[in-house]
């Protein structure tokens, strides 16, 4: 029954080129670690990790303990308390930018409160963004992700494409699309919107599309440029915090934004996300007038979610983070030999925990049109014979690695992978 269903999701075709429609098993229980079971007890290793927030897999003796002490303490407050104070301090002792923190429930939602405080901070109207890189659904900034090739535009002025229908048609006046890892073209785009531009944001490492990493010194060319343009920098780290380093990207590359926003892996899978950022550009919303609300921001729910997994993330130094890394480095390359072994051609994109199959003859991939010309329906059929094998990745290829996925999770992951390259 399972099968079938997700064969029938999968004959519905690929949407696009790079957005691969998922089989979709009906998951049930977990047995702890990296491990889910759906409804018929097919077991299957886990590298969706619910497309990234559980960071520390399933079942978390940490988590169970946490959340259980919350079952009898109320789940909401309409007033501050103390576990706003314990996270925020969590956070802002490991991300660097973090002098002030504020507290959302979803991804989308920080990145809209982040580009209202820069348009208020600079009295700017416009956004640059970047092809291929994602910043949650809403109307304001849901543009350029996975656009077709045809729809793109030439490669130094790319169209803004609206990506949902319905979408509001003027949301594309407020934004400049630019390509990723280009300095000189982000410089160009800079200039002919002198004085427009309230803010840049980007993944700084390209999860959405990909899993694609940053020009050596890209990142560091982007901070002068804002800087010099009199825009501000936000990373995005919704799915690099908390993942690539315990302080995100910016603290692995030494690159400090003025914002960033997080989610996904802060919560350790409870519903949670974080604006952090420069004092007098948080305090705005205290001083100058900038609104912000929401009734779940920082629930104690929540809180405690990202309580326990932050003590756990940064215990030891990172420890817990670090062997996710190297255990992902070990299955980049043992996916790499196997696909060699079957003649397929296969690129390991990303870092160790956060990791993309591209079926693709390119040897390099810097930026979203560099993969548009993957096999997605190779990469489709994968997914499936993956599934069958027991082996869940995220349908565009993607592959999380949690801090409890070890190496008999990487052995018994190379077995049947090597079966589905087989069987391509
Ligand atoms: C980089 C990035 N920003 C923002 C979001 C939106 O987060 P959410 O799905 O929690 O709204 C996502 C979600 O995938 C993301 O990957």
């Amino acid at each position: 029954m399972l099968f079938e269903r997700a064969r029938k999701s999968l004959a519905g075709g690929v949407s696009s080129p790079v957005r691969a429609t998922s089989p979709v098993p009906l998951y049930f229980s977990s047995g702890g670690g990296a491990r889910l079971k759906d409804v018929d007890g097919n077991e299957y290793i886990d590298y969706q990790l619910g497309w990234g927030p559980n960071i520390l897999g399933y079942c978390h003796p940490r988590m169970v303990e946490a959340m259980r002490a919350l079952a009898e303490r109320p789940y909401n407050y309409g007033a501050q308390h103390e576990l706003e104070i314990a996270v925020a301090e969590r956070i802002q002792s490991s991300v660097p930018c973090a002098e002030r923190v504020a507290f959302t429930s979803s991804g989308s939602e920080a990145v809209q409160l982040v580009q209202r405080l820069a348009r208020a901070f600079t009295g700017r109207p416009l956004i640059l963004k970047f092809e291929g890189h994602y910043h949650g659904w809403m109307d304001s900034v849901l543009h350029s992700h996975h656009p077709a090739a045809a729809q793109t535009g030439p490669r130094e002025n790319p169209k803004v494409v609206r990506e949902s229908v319905g979408q509001v048609a003027n949301s594309v006046e407020n934004i400049v699309v630019a390509p990723w890892n280009d300095v000189e073209l982000l410089e160009r785009l800079l200039t002919q919107n002198s004085g427009k531009v309230a803010a840049v944001i980007m993944e700084p490492i390209l999860c959405n599309s990909g899993c694609l990493m940053p020009r050596p010194g890209y990142l560091q060319a982007a901070r002068e440029l804002t800087s010099h343009h009199g825009a501000l920098l936000i990373f995005d780290e919704v799915i690099t915090g908390f993942r690539v380093a315990v302080g995100g990207a910016q603290s692995h590359y030494g690159v400090i934004p003025d914002c960033a926003t997080f989610g996904k892996a802060v919560g350790g899978g409870l519903p949670l996300s974080v604006v952090a950022g420069r004092r007098e550009i948080m305090e705005q919303m205290f001083t100058k007038g900038v609104v912000f609300g929401g009734s779940f921001n920082g629930n104690p729910t929540s809180l405690t979610g990202a309580n326990a997994a932050l003590e756990e993330l940064a215990r030891d130094g990172g420890a817990a983070i670090q062997r996710a890394n190297r255990t992902g480095e070990k299955l980049r390359t043992g996916l790499l030999q196997l696909s060699r072994a079957h003649g397929i051609p296969l690129q390991v994109t990303g870092f160790g925990a956060a990791l993309c199959l591209h079926f693709t003859n390119r040897n390099e991939m810097w930026e979203y049109r560099d993969i548009l010309e993957d096999d997605a329906e190779r990469l489709r059929r994968f997914l499936f014979l993956a599934m069958e094998e027991g082996v869940i990745l995220v349908p565009d290829g993607r592959m999380y690695v949690s801090t409890v996925h070890d190496d008999r999770d990487v052995e018994e992951t190379l077995a049947p992978l090597g079966r589905a390259f087989a069987r391509l």
